[in-house]
């Protein structure tokens, strides 16, 4: 049998993971697990680059993203989940990248740039983001990393950084490829990207109580203020949500132009259908939430396998430049 080809991917460890996080990249994640070596890894260091003044819940954050992971279906027989820092070996990859790369390779990434701004960091380790991702996709030789558009950028370097290495060296590295699939849009109920930063989120992990209220006050169409007002799908963020959630939505679309639907009774059955399909990973993660032990162990055996094929490239790594 051919070799799978290899699949890395990574997220910050925000805790629990919304609807965004699940339409957008887990539920992509879950499909990749059957026809690829995939390694998932949940980037602890990484986080440090800007949440490093209050880390007393970094623990339980890990624990929860890998609850929801294992709710959501990612098979620990199936891929490797396991967290950052457990695998030394990326921050020794790391460090050997950053002698070879030129810092203006890293001053010259647009997010580099824009968070520099936005949230004023300004550490070394903060620079050196991107290459830590590249260490983190390079040492599993990953062909392929599932990841937003946002990411493109640091896969490009990525792509970069491995070339450089491999003229220097020796071929080691492939040049992996960002894996760009078209996801739904899912705005928070503010109307914005959803997103934890901005709190305008839905939990995989809230009550289906919780969720019905939180559509409830999801904004909609401004000028539609009451049953009777024709609305405009197409300016509503419910409506996104709806396109996802309610195999009617074009029945909804319809009548909430006419008027005929209002928002209230729209946002009532959109709760409604999104809270079934919610149901089977709020199912699991209950029954999850009750082993806590086995979730150490997924991270454990998935930290081993990792290690393992990480350390296999960094013997060639070392060969290459001729260290110990
Ligand atoms: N930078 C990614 C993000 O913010 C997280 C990440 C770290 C990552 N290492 C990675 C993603 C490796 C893909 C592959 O979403």
């Amino acid at each position: 049998m051919a070799k799978k080809e290899v699949i890395l991917s990574g997220m910050q460890p925000t805790g629990k993971l919304h609807l965004g996080n699940y339409e957008g990249a887990l539920k992509n994640w879950v499909r990749l697990q059957h026809e690829y070596d995939c390694f998932y890894c949940i980037v602890d260091w990484h986080s440090l680059t800007s949440d490093y003044e209050d880390t007393s819940d970094l623990q339980e954050r890990i624990k929860e993203m890998t609850i929801d992971y294992l709710a959501a279906g990612l098979d620990p027989e199936r891929c490797t989940i396991f967290v950052q820092s457990d695998v030394k070996e990326h921050a020794e990859l790391h460090l050997l990248f950053s002698m070879i790369i030129p810092t203006p390779w890293l001053e010259r990434v647009p997010s580099y740039k824009e968070k520099k701004e936005e949230l004023g960091l300004d550490s070394y380790g903060f620079l050196g983001y991107p290459l830590l991702q590249a260490a983190d996709i390079l040492i599993y030789k990953a062909n392929y990393v599932p990841v937003g558009k946002d990411q493109a950028p640091h896969v490009e370097l990525t792509r970069e950084v491995a070339r450089r290495f491999n003229n220097l060296y020796a071929e080691v590295f492939p040049e992996p490829q960002e894996l760009l699939t078209t996801f739904p849009v899912v705005p928070g109920v503010d109307g914005r990207k959803m997103s934890k930063s901005y709190n305008n989120d839905i939990c995989l992990a809230d009550s289906p109580e919780l969720t019905a209220s939180k559509l409830k006050k999801m904004f909609t169409d401004p000028q539609k203020l009451r049953k009777g007002d024709p609305g405009r799908p197409d300016i509503c963020p419910v409506y996104d949500l709806v396109q996802i959630y309610n195999p009617d939505y074009e029945e909804v679309c319809r009548r909430c132009k006419t008027g005929e639907l209002g928002c209230v009774e729209d946002k009532t059955n959109l709760a409604k259908f999104m809270n079934a399909a919610l149901a089977p990973v709020r199912e699991k993660r209950r029954e999850l939430e009750a082993k806590p032990d086995y979730i150490e162990e997924v991270l454990k055996n998935g930290a081993g396998r990792a290690r393992k094929r990480a350390a296999e490239t960094m013997r060639e790594v070392k060969e290459a430049m001729h260290l110990r």
